[in-house]
């Protein structure tokens, strides 16, 4: 492993009310990727307990997760699908990023500050320490290229800082050991251990939001149920949060500018592309002059044909967890060999006695 390889890295929170914007903005996008890379798609319970979590539903929600992804066609036999907690080497390697990254990166971020609110005292430490637990995430498999929604390109920026700081600090040590590759920063040459890693963001759903309120994206924590469609809504509860969707009073445009001011049009557009595999301009194509009432029941069909035979099959994991919990168990054994061999690198380049024993 001492050679950048391939690979994408991926995780999701199992807080509960998974839904349509992970589905389209996440969760979709790691299928085909399957065909390309080596893929790990990871449950990221020490995440979640940045804020407080029900010990009682904790295992649900780390099996809910897991149901989505098997139910979404990701194949944990060629790929690896686990839960972060049972790989420790994660929390190690963030200990040793809390120790190259700086206050001042940290505080920057806008997550934090919308999840801690204004009481910024009471928030946990993790949740501030947070993004240097996801860099830990990518970089633990030395994760070349991580597929995510909008919300989470600053947290990109922040792990490829942390591997470019890393790589600089320890540049002579990397080559001493002969680990790592040559990499360009500025003008410089330096021996780097760590990828610079390339996020994947894009399409219509980057960023899908509410449907009462197309300013705010669509979240596991809004008190409106009405505000998402989640992933076990069968297909009365679709067609009901659709036709509840706030809307403006006009048809729709020809073209995407017509969209613009329109930010509840726009996302209903963005979410028909996503399920469709197509674009917004194709679905104005089709759709231009239509009035919502209209849009919405096709709308409306799209979802419920692209999410039921999801929920259905995520509902039969759910039933019997004896699958789900081998996937983890089987897919947690295949990461921590591999992040075994990251740590005992990443010892030996800080300096530590008894890294490879
Ligand atoms: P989380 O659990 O909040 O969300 C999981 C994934 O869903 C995407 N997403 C959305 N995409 C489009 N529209 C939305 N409204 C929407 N809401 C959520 C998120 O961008 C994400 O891709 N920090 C991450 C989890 C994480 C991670 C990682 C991700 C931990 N370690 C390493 C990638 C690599 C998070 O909180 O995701």
């Amino acid at each position: 492993m001492s050679k950048i390889q391939e690979r994408v890295f991926s995780g999701i929170q199992p807080t509960g009310n998974l839904h349509l914007g992970n589905y389209l903005g996440a969760i979709k996008k790691f299928v085909p990727l399957q065909n390309d890379y080596n893929c790990i798609y990871c449950v990221v319970d020490l995440h979640a307990i940045t804020v407080w979590q029900d010990p009682a539903e904790m295992a649900a929600n780390i099996r809910e997760v897991t149901a989505a992804y098997l139910a979404s066609g990701i194949d944990p036999k060629k790929h690896i699908v686990f839960n972060q907690s049972q790989v420790a080497e994660h929390a190690e390697l963030a200990w040793i990023f809390n120790c190259v990254a700086r206050m001042g990166w940290l505080n920057r971020m806008t997550q934090f500050k919308e999840k801690a609110g204004k009481d910024r005292e009471k928030a946990s430490v993790g949740l501030f320490s947070y993004p240097t637990l996801m860099a830990s995430d990518i970089l633990t498999y030395r994760a070349t290229h991580v597929p995510v929604g909008e919300d989470q390109k600053q947290h990109l920026e922040l792990t490829r800082d942390i591997a470019q700081k890393f790589n600089n600090d320890f540049s002579d040590r990397i080559k001493e050991l002969s680990l790592g590759e040559p990499m360009k920063v500025g003008d410089e040459t330096v021996q780097g251990y760590f990828p610079i890693t390339e996020p994947l963001i894009g399409g219509p759903a980057a960023r899908v939001m509410s449907l009462r309120d197309g300013s705010k994206k669509m979240s596991k924590s809004d008190p409106s149920d009405l505000s998402r469609i989640v992933m076990t809504d069968d297909a009365d509860a679709i067609a009901k949060k659709i036709r509840k969707a706030k809307t403006d009073a006009d048809p729709l445009p020809e073209t995407i500018e017509g969209l613009e001011g329109r930010p509840e049009a726009d996302n209903l557009v963005g979410i028909f592309a996503a399920l469709t595999d197509t674009d917004q301009a194709s679905v104005l194509k089709d759709y231009a002059g239509a009035q919502f009432g209209t849009f919405k029941p096709a709308l409306a069909d799209v979802a419920v044909e692209k999410i039921a035979p999801i929920a259905d099959e995520m509902r039969r994991l759910q039933a019997d967890p004896t699958e789900i919990d081998a996937v983890l168990k089987d897919g947690s054994d295949r990461a921590r060999e591999i992040a075994c061999e990251t740590l005992a690198d990443v010892k030996e380049i800080v300096g530590f006695v008894g890294a490879r024993r």
